[in-house]
Parts: structure tokens; sequence; C-alpha cells
């Protein structure tokens, strides 16, 4: 029986329209690498990313959803046990802004964690001219109980912070954590629990 390599697996959803930078967070997250010309996301993909946070090793399974509108029906699958949702818009897009609601309704119908973090995100911060303000996103975020950022994929602004945010609200919210540890860990504890118990027993 091998050591389990971490002590949660969270996964992670990123969702919101086409083309304001899901995909590039994630390289950015990931591999501290961000490509101008960045594809369209094809249906799904699907990166991975361990982190050490207060002593606990996490796994990161990391859900980048496509947001054209021809995969919506496919992607709405992958909302299921998700514990972190990521919405993006792009600031310099008011349309994308516009649409966080769709999102956010998608996310009500499709998610099983009642309790899933949302986490909004003003992505493309390096760009001037932006057509929504800091204050309009915060606004938004926080009447609709959203925990609020601003990222740029290109300059790694807020990318890093963006992930740490939700996994610590994750490992505060009993209920998300439960489903969280890895097949066999609650196994292997009560195992353990029970050859405690019997060298207890021994011991006396
Ligand atoms: P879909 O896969 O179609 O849903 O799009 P997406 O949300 O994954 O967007 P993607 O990451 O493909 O980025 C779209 C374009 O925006 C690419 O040309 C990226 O290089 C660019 N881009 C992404 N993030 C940033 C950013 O923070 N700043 C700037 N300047 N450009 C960005
Ligand atoms: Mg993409």
């Amino acid at each position: 029986m091998g050591e389990s390599t971490h002590d949660h697996l969270f996964k992670l959803l990123i969702i919101g329209d086409s083309g304001v930078g899901k995909s590039s967070i994630l390289l950015a997250f990931c591999d501290d690498e961000f490509n101008e010309k960045q594809a369209s996301t094809i249906g799904v993909d699907f990166k991975t990313k361990f982190m050490q946070v207060r002593g606990k090793k996490l796994k990161l399974a990391l859900w980048d959803t496509a947001g054209q509108e021809r995969f919506r029906t496919l992607t709405s699958s992958y909302y299921r046990g998700a514990q972190g949702v990521i919405l993006c818009y792009d600031c310099t897009q008011k349309g994308s802004f516009e649409h966080v609601k769709f999102w956010q309704d998608e996310v009500r119908k499709y998610s099983t964690n009642q309790d899933a973090i949302l986490m909004l995100v003003s992505n493309k911060v390096d760009l001037p001219d932006p057509q929504v303000t800091r204050q309009e996103g915060e606004e938004f975020a926080f009447a609709n109980s959203m925990m609020f950022i601003e990222t740029s994929a290109k300059t790694r602004q807020g990318i890093k912070q963006a992930f740490e945010e939700v996994v610590f609200k994750i490992l505060d919210t009993p209920s998300l954590l439960q489903s969280t540890q890895p097949s066999g860990a609650r196994t292997v504890n009560s195992a353990s629990a029970n050859q405690a118990a019997a060298k207890d027993g021994c011991g006396c």
C-alpha cells in the first residue's frame, strides 16, 4: 500500500465567456507562462497542481471549460462535485461582465455542492481602458456572496492569490472538506486507529 500523495483532493472549475482568459489563468498558475496566441478551448481541458497549505498537501484538479456556446451542454456536467468555482470576466469587455449572471445561474443549476466557494475574477487588468471598474466587480461579488480579485494572466498579478484564497475558504468549510480525502484514506485512518486501540489494550 503506497502512501497517498496528498491529504485532500480539491476539484476546481473555471468558467466564463470565451476569450476572457480562463486557459491563460490556468497556464499562468500551473506553468508560470503566458501565450498571446492561446487557442480557444475545445470541450474541456484538465490540469493538476500540488500545493502545500497550512501543513497539508493538496492536490488541485483544475477543470478548464470552454466558454463557447456550442460546448455548453457538455461543460455543464463538469460542475458536479466541484468544491470551488472561479468565474471570470474580461474587464475590457463589458459584455463578459454582464454575462456573469448567466454563469452564476449555471452554477446554481449544475453544482452539487451547495456550499461551493465562488470567486469572481476580473482578468486582463494589465490592459488600458477597462470597461468595468474594480468597484463594479467588487459590488457584484459582495451582493452575490462571492469573493473577488483582479488578475492578469499576462503579468501574473493576483493569479496565485486567486487560487490560494479559494483553497483557504474550502479548508475552512467542513461540509466541503468531507468529500476531499483521497480514496482509501478513511480506511487507512480507521485501520491505524484500530491498531492504536489494540496497542492500548495490550499495554494495560
Ligand atoms: P475559451 O477557451 O474560448 O473559453 O477562452 P478562454 O477564456 O480560455 O481565453 P484564453 O485563455 O484562450 O485567452 C483569450 C485571449 O486573451 C488570448 O489571446 C490570451 O493571450 C489573451 N489573454 C488572456 N489573459 C490575458 C491577460 O491577463 N492579459 C492580456 N493582455 N491578454 C490576456
Ligand atoms: Mg480556454
